[in-house]
């Protein structure tokens, strides 16, 4: 069967690098866009060369917005540390980002892969929310959006808002309003489905190049994660949005709404999935029932999918 074609839009970030690695072996990646997010658009920009030029990975990569569309930037993310991907001593990269802005590269991509291609937002929603502002063709053109995103319990940045919908929410109220196949693969699944130091030893021990390198990131996030919220695995919240693609098998949906919350006290930034099963909204109390526009991760089989993910990992030189 044909590779699936795929565009990451991203802000790396310890967990983006990973899903790049991911998408570059085991699909057919047409080309990374950065954003703001775990750090200014400079410094994910930058991230992202040094994680292609690591891998050998030869993809456009063009940049995109730095802050978000209707409010100020929330920050940097201290998960990721200063730089946005410390932890491991990774070259400064040659290579330049293309000349075309994001926003036009997501069109051109979506218009010369028309009903194909799949884009990936695993970082704030700003850049994928221009470009459908710019070219509403991008509707029709574009296959599926898979968002790493939102959560069905849970936040991170807040007791209910998950950081990428929080960074942008009028962002991803446009993407999840676009009428666009969408793919919400939350906090929920991918803050357990994630490297243990076992995983991180295995990587190191493997003496290679790439594999040694994502060992030393995932040693300095998993201690962030590990005192920030008590977690024992480096969570690859990024890449859980990316191997469905691969192997479908190891993620499980809930068919259902799912709408981005604009204000609220304590609720901006929260994404509201429809879990209720309803039967008959005809029913008494029966409210806010809205068509379904949304594969909403429920489940994973994280062991097995991080598996894979170490696998390809290991692939590398
Ligand atoms: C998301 O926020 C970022 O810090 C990660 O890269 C991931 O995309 C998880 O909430
Ligand atoms: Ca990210």
């Amino acid at each position: 069967m044909a590779k699936t074609k795929i565009l990451i839009d991203c802000d790396p970030g310890h967990d983006d690098a990973v899903a790049i690695l991911f998408a570059a072996r085991r699909l057919d990646l047409v080309g990374v866009t950065t954003v703001h997010g775990n750090n200014t658009l400079e410094n994910t920009t930058r991230n992202g060369l040094a994680v292609l030029e690591l891998a050998g990975i030869d993809v456009p990569l063009a940049a995109g917005c730095d802050e978000p569309l209707a409010q100020r930037s929330v920050g940097i993310a201290a998960m990721h540390g200063k730089s946005g991907l410390d932890g491991a001593d990774i070259k400064p990269p040659k290579r330049r980002p293309i000349d075309t802005h994001a926003v036009d590269f997501i069109i051109a991509m979506a218009e010369k892969h028309k009903g194909e291609l799949v884009v990936a937002t695993i970082g704030p929603e700003t850049n994928i929310a221009m470009a459908l502002r710019r070219e509403p063709r991008l509707k029709q053109w574009i296959r599926e959006i898979t968002v790493m995103g939102g959560s069905i319990t849970t936040g991170n940045v807040t007791p209910v808002a998950e950081f990428n919908i929080f960074c942008d929410p009028e962002a991803a109220w446009a993407v999840f309003e676009s009428g666009i196949p969408l793919r919400m693969v939350g906090l929920n699944v991918t803050r357990r489905t994630g490297f243990d130091q076992g995983d991180i030893d295995r990587m190191k021990a493997s003496g290679k190049k790439v594999a040694t390198v994502i060992a030393d990131l995932m040693a300095f996030y998993l201690e962030r994660q590990r005192t920030g919220y008590g977690l024992n695995v480096a969570p690859m919240h990024d890449v859980c949005a990316v191997v469905p693609y691969f192997d479908a098998s190891l993620i499980e949906y809930l068919h259902t709404s799912a709408h981005i919350e604009l204000t609220g006290t304590y609720s901006r930034g929260m994404t509201v999935c429809d879990q209720r099963n309803l039967k008959s909204v005809a029913a008494t109390n029966m409210r806010n029932a809205t068509p379904a526009n949304c594969l909403v991760a429920v489940d994973a089989k994280s062991r097995a999918l991080i598996d894979l993910v170490i696998g390809t990992i290991l692939e590398y030189a």
